[in-house]
């Protein structure tokens, strides 16, 4: 067994983060940790362009024309939920799919089971891709939004955003994105794409801290507060701020957090977006050649690389995929995540919605060594199938 934890969860939370991110939380904490956006006094005003510096990187990483409307939230979850409850009304329709985290899909079914929204979920072909034109034949009237997972967290397979944002952009109805898998992973204009907001999440390709994301509004989509109280700003009105950012930001924000994410993407910007990319993806196609040789392994939808992130889901035939990942951390000391990886539709549509499957995926820190190692483990269960 490894002495060494071989770590291929990285699309839950990557791990490690990097030590110059860490090194910046804690250092500029230690020096200007206090209240952004408040006081007026140097300290708080340093700290706001601290903050300010964090909106325009994340503006210009993902191609948005305005950094003011750049709003920090919890985590992607919290973005998706701020944009749904901002933007929809009784009697609205969403098109979304059935590609989708539990974080789209959840928050619609509250709206659809309360009578509020209808809503349809598009489905993905076998090589795990939307089809735009699904998308189309799903628009009536009252479709307020379309929802599209950027990445699929199960399969990664990138979906045709710029497709399906032309294609909305033409009729008029905003396109929501969700970049948890993608962001920080491939590059996202969502001005060239015509995608009227992006929420993501800080912790995942970011390297940022967990308990940070934001949702990233074009400026041709206004989203209502649905949320209320305290931002700085005009205090003596008992009437919620309406300027971005402070409309969809009550409260203090996540100062440690935000400084952590922002030192995660000079990270990434400094090593190269495409770099990383390239040098994940040669590990992904070492360890899909090397599953592939291995009769007693399936992998789902990975025959074709080239609109991917680094993920891979797989089954061992006869083994459910949670003893699979007792023996990978048990014997091997190899960390994947097993199960529905919250997204019930596509476990669904695979057939595997009783197990879900057992899910590799790739960060900066991974090894040639690391991907041996993970095929030698997967090569063992042949004798338990
Ligand atoms: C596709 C997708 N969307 C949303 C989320 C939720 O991200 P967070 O937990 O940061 O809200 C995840 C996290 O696994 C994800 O993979």
């Amino acid at each position: 067994m490894n002495d060494r934890l071989i770590y291929l969860d990285n699309a839950a939370t990557t791990f490690p983060k990097p030590r110059e991110v860490l090194d910046k939380m804690l250092e500029t904490y230690i020096r200007v940790g206090v209240s952004p956006g408040r006081g007026s006094y140097d300290l708080a005003m340093q700290v706001e362009d601290i903050v300010g510096e964090a909106r325009k990187k994340l503006a210009r990483f993902f191609g948005a024309p305005d950094p003011n409307r750049v709003v920090f939230t919890a985590n992607a979850t919290d973005a998706l939920n701020l944009a749904f409850s901002g933007l929809l009304q009784p009697g609205d329709h969403v098109i979304t799919t059935r590609l989708e985290h539990n974080s789209v899909l959840r928050p619609l079914h509250h709206f659809q089971e309360r009578g509020w929204i209808t809503c349809d979920h598009v489905p993905f072909d076998c090589k795990g891709f939307v089809d735009p034109n699904e998308i189309l034949l799903c628009i009536k009237p009252n479709t307020r939004i379309v929802v599209v997972t950027h990445a699929s967290n199960v399969l990664g397979t990138v979906q045709p955003v710029e497709e399906i944002g032309r294609l909305c952009a033409g009729r008029g109805i905003p396109l929501i994105i969700d970049a948890s898998q993608s962001a920080g992973k491939i590059p996202i204009d969502m001005t060239a794409l015509q995608v009227s907001a992006v929420a993501f999440t800080g912790h995942k390709a970011f390297y940022g801290p967990t308990g940070t994301g934001g949702l990233v509004i074009h400026p041709d989509l206004d989203i209502k507060a649905s949320r209320f109280g305290g931002t700085g700003v005009d205090s003596k009105s008992l009437v919620h701020t309406s300027s971005y950012p402070h409309r969809l930001e009550p409260g203090t924000i996540n100062l440690m957090g935000i400084i952590g994410l922002s030192a995660g993407i000079d990270f990434i910007t400094q090593k190269g977006l495409a770099a990383i990319h390239r040098q994940e993806m040669t590990l992904l196609r070492q360890l899909r050649d090397g599953l592939s040789d291995l009769k007693h392994v399936d992998i789902y939808c990975a025959d074709d690389l080239s609109n991917h992130v680094a993920v891979l889901s797989t089954n061992v035939n006869g083994v459910n995929p949670a003893d699979v990942g007792d023996i990978l951390d048990g014997d091997y000391h190899i960390a994947v995540r097993v199960g529905l990886h919250c997204a019930p539709l596509v476990h669904h549509d695979l057939g595997t919605i009783n197990g879900g499957s057992v899910r590799f995926s790739l960060g900066i820190f991974n090894t040639q060594e690391d991907i041996d190692q993970a095929i030698k483990a997967m090569a063992s269960m042949r004798s338990r199938s």
